[in-house]
């Protein structure tokens, strides 16, 4: 409410920090896991004078300092941007909770980085033994990155028992932080993702020796062999789902189980993707020690992409209606008796400052129709889920609605679906919502209430943003 909003059209903002993210999350783990890989593979490598591993490592440090460094940095910040621009107020709240949290973060990035850097520099220049120490201190700079940033993600869905600073509580500052960091989703989910790390890194080896055309078929089968030790944690990839769901809330468990079908969905497609990537490592990388060429190994990387762009977008879907569950809305606005009241009392527009046109007053406002005011309600509480004619459009849901059946839903979205929050503001702010939803729904068509002053002279207004709008300029 206290920021401007952010317009992606069709996409809407949930859907475009999701991609970002998501491809974030799945080159970092790759790094993460690939940092693991290095370390091993390089001091057993030396120790057992194994030539043919040796090389292998030095092309290999090329492609995680080429790939996951570059567009690994580059998405990361993405994260940054698109958080920001879409959802100020929890990136706010976060940033003032754990900017120590973030700091730290960073150090452990930069030596990541570093460390990564030295270590694709170091072939020749350094003695076996500090190539070896360049390569552990990059894995655990790595690992350590993931360790701190899973403690803050878990956060937002599981704060525990952490209380907010605006509220009573036994706890300072400092106490806060570390409650709210070990929360209860905290271990399972590091577990889980560590997992997932050493499963990627696993896979791209396959794939990035198979884009070496001087090794022979043996040789890429003994290293793609040596890889795959990486994938046989993935089996206990079952066994620490079931701990993080135990973790979570019970609604949030309960979207994830058939509550919320499109999470349930995710669920079931990132829990079977993983399964058969399982599968295949088993059956045919441990066991049949056999060999997966480039198509095979950029099948299963793909696989495994979605697999993990699954699952973290049924973490993100099961934590609505909250950004941070229990204190934050999933539109920003904070959780709490206090503010709910004063928003149903002074009206939610009068708190969203940004949600209508900065040559537009308050009072003019209330004077539009009721479905060109709506909308301004619409944006401030419910766009960054419904982006009209695109993700979640409001029209098919509202469809046939009557006026008095949309009022009723209206009021009572919370105990309706319980992934959304509740409607905030007065009762006139709650006609014009319904009025902009009826004219989302109808369009051309849209009749306005009987009784309607001055609607009937406005000329039709876009179905879109407040961008599209000439007469709202
Ligand atoms: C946290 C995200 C979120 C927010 C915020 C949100 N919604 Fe929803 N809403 C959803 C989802 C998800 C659905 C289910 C869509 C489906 O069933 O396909 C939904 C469904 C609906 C429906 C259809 C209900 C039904 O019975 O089928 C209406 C109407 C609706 N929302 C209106 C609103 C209004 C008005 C607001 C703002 C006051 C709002 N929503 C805020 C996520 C949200």
């Amino acid at each position: 409410m206290d920021y401007p909003l952010f317009e992606v059209p069709r996409m809407g903002g949930g859907v475009f920090i999701g991609i970002v993210a998501i491809i974030h999350v799945v080159i970092a783990q790759l790094a993460v896991g690939a940092g693991l890989f290095i370390a091993i593979a390089h001091t057993l490598a030396v120790r057992n004078n194994d030539r043919l591993l040796l090389d292998f490592l030095a092309r290999f440090g090329r492609f995680l300092v080429l790939l996951a460094f570059v567009s690994g940095a580059i998405t990361g910040v993405g994260i940054w941007v698109t958080i920001s621009l879409v959802s100020p107020p929890s990136t706010s709240m976060l940033i003032h909770l754990f900017v120590w949290g973030w700091a730290i973060e960073w150090v452990f990035f930069l030596i990541e980085i570093v460390a990564g850097y030295m270590y694709y520099y170091g072939w020749h220049r350094l003695t076996p033994r500090r190539h070896i120490a360049v390569a552990w201190i990059y894995a655990f700079g790595a690992f350590m990155s993931l360790a701190v940033i899973n403690g803050i993600i878990c956060f937002m869905l599981t704060p525990g028992d952490w209380v907010p600073p605006w509220q009573d509580s036994a706890y300072d500052g400092q106490q806060a932080f570390w409650i709210g960091f070990f929360n209860p989703t905290y271990w399972p989910s590091l577990v889980l993702r560590t997992i997932l790390s050493m499963a990627l890194a696993a896979i791209s080896v396959a794939m990035v020796v198979n884009c070496i055309r001087s090794y022979s078929r043996e040789q890429k089968t003994r290293i793609i062999n040596a890889g795959s030790y990486l994938l046989m944690p993935i089996g206990l990839v079952a066994p620490a789902a079931a701990w993080f769901f135990f973790a979570v809330p019970e609604n949030s468990r309960n979207f994830a189980f058939g509550g919320a079908i499109a999470m349930t969905l995710f669920f079931a497609f990132g829990a079977v993707l993983s399964l058969f990537i399982a599968g295949y490592a088993y059956w045919a990388l441990i066991h049949e020690r056999s060999y997966a060429n480039l198509q095979t190994s950029v099948l299963l990387l793909a696989l495994a992409f979605v697999a993990v762009g699954s699952l973290e977008f049924m973490r993100e879907g099961i934590r609505k209606p909250y950004l941070v569950h229990g204190h934050m809305y999933s539109n920003g606005i904070l959780a709490t008796d206090e503010w709910r009241e004063r928003i149903n009392r002074d009206g939610l527009l009068t708190y969203a400052r940004f949600a209508y046109p900065p040559t537009t007053t308050l009072e003019e406002v209330h004077r539009l129709p009721p479905h060109a005011m709506g909308r301004f309600v619409f944006n401030a509480q419910c766009r960054i889920c419904h982006e009209p004619e695109g993700t979640n459009d409001p029209a098919p849901l509202v469809n046939q609605s009557s006026r008095e059946l949309l009022t009723k839903i209206t009021s009572e979205l919370h105990e309706l679906k319980h992934f959304m929050p509740p409607f905030l503001g007065t009762e006139h702010e709650k006609r014009a919502l319904v009025e902009y939803q009826l004219f989302l729904a109808h369009g051309e068509a849209y009749a306005p209430p009987p009784g309607a002053t001055s609607s009937a002279a406005t000329p039709p207004t876009s179905r879109r943003g407040v961008r599209d709008e000439g007469d709202a300029r």
